[in-house]
């Protein structure tokens, strides 16, 4: 799909997004744990979630006249606080009680640099740091919009989101799953995340039911090829290239994509939902130049 202002967008984007995380993280004390944190968030990672939330909210708005400032600034924290609780998310996953990898972003994991207990705090603290940005501001025109945000964000980090996901798949381990059961895992450990970054997105353009639902069907579609596509990397692509330790999953015997279905499976799978993707996408009337049909070719297509 020809996009020719996508890297542009992503530039603009990303360094807001950047500048906001980097001010959010920015006291000095306990000087052990803020370490901690920003070394799990700033420096590295793609970005998508926060990504979503701008996309989406920006496909919405982009005919309306204008976009008043409460909105774009929520939208910005409301992508903020996803990338936060995916950070979180991944600080967890990775030490020794679940994944126990060493390697992430190309970097030491948390746990590595700093030690179980304040990886462990660290995560705590990013989650609340969330929650905490997504908490209504002056605007009173905001609160409304902002309250729907965080119960979007609560619910796709608890029991019927990541958490709940990443228990299913800790419960999985050595065990041959079929193939429904694994795609609730990949959907609530992996799914839930940017279903509520497109949901969110949705919320702060303050767009039409309708619409909603097609955003909706397109969110579960990207959500699961996501992790379709993050199982299929970890056997074909390197250490060097993820950033993280590639092989593993094979190694730690989880059920994955690939392990249920075969590489092949898993590749035709990621097509499918691919396919899936363009035509809930096909169902909205969005601004002209948006970029969601882009951000689906890269969930896809993507190589880290
Ligand atoms: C990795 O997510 C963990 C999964 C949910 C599969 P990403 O591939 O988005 O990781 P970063 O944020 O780019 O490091
Ligand atoms: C992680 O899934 C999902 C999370 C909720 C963090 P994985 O365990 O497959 O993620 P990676 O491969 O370590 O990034
Ligand atoms: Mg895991
Ligand atoms: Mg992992
Ligand atoms: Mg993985």
């Amino acid at each position: 799909m020809s996009d020719p202002g996508f890297a542009q967008w992503q530039a603009r984007e990303l360094a807001r997004i950047e500048a906001m995380l980097t001010q959010a993280l920015a006291a000095q004390d306990p000087q052990d744990l803020m370490a901690a944190m920003r070394h799990a968030v700033l420096d590295g990672g793609k970005r998508l979630r926060p990504l979503l939330v701008l996309a989406t909210a920006q496909a919405v708005w982009g005919a309306r006249a204008s976009v008043p400032d409460w909105a774009d600034g929520l939208a910005l924290r409301a992508a903020c606080a996803v990338e936060l609780i995916h950070a979180y998310s991944l600080v967890h996953d990775d030490m020794p009680c679940m994944d126990n990898d060493v390697l992430r972003r190309g970097k030491p994991t948390v746990h590595v640099a700093f030690g179980e207990a304040t990886a462990l705090l660290a995560g705590d603290a990013l989650q609340t740091l969330a929650f905490e940005l997504l908490a209504p501001q002056a605007d009173p025109a905001e609160p409304t919009v902002a309250l729907a945000c965080v119960s979007v964000l609560a619910k796709a980090s608890g029991h019927v989101g990541m958490a709940g996901g990443q228990a299913i798949d800790l419960a999985s381990v050595g065990q041959l799953i079929d193939a429904s059961r694994l795609k609730r895992m990949h959907d609530l450990k992996t799914g839930a995340l940017l279903r509520a970054s497109v949901a969110m997105g949705a919320i702060c353009a303050q767009c039409a039911p309708q619409e909603r639902a097609a955003l909706s069907a397109w969110g579960d579609a990207l959500g699961y090829a996501f992790q379709v596509v993050d199982d299929i990397l970890d056997v074909t692509s390197t250490t060097d290239v993820l950033g993280k330790t590639a092989g593993k999953d094979e190694a730690h015997d989880k059920p994955t994509v690939v392990s249920t279905l075969g590489l092949e499976g898993a590749k035709a799978l990621a097509q499918t939902l691919h396919q899936q993707a363009h035509a809930a996408l096909g169902q909205l009337t969005l601004a002209p130049g948006h970029h969601l049909g882009t951000i689906t070719d890269w969930v896809i297509h993507r190589i880290n």
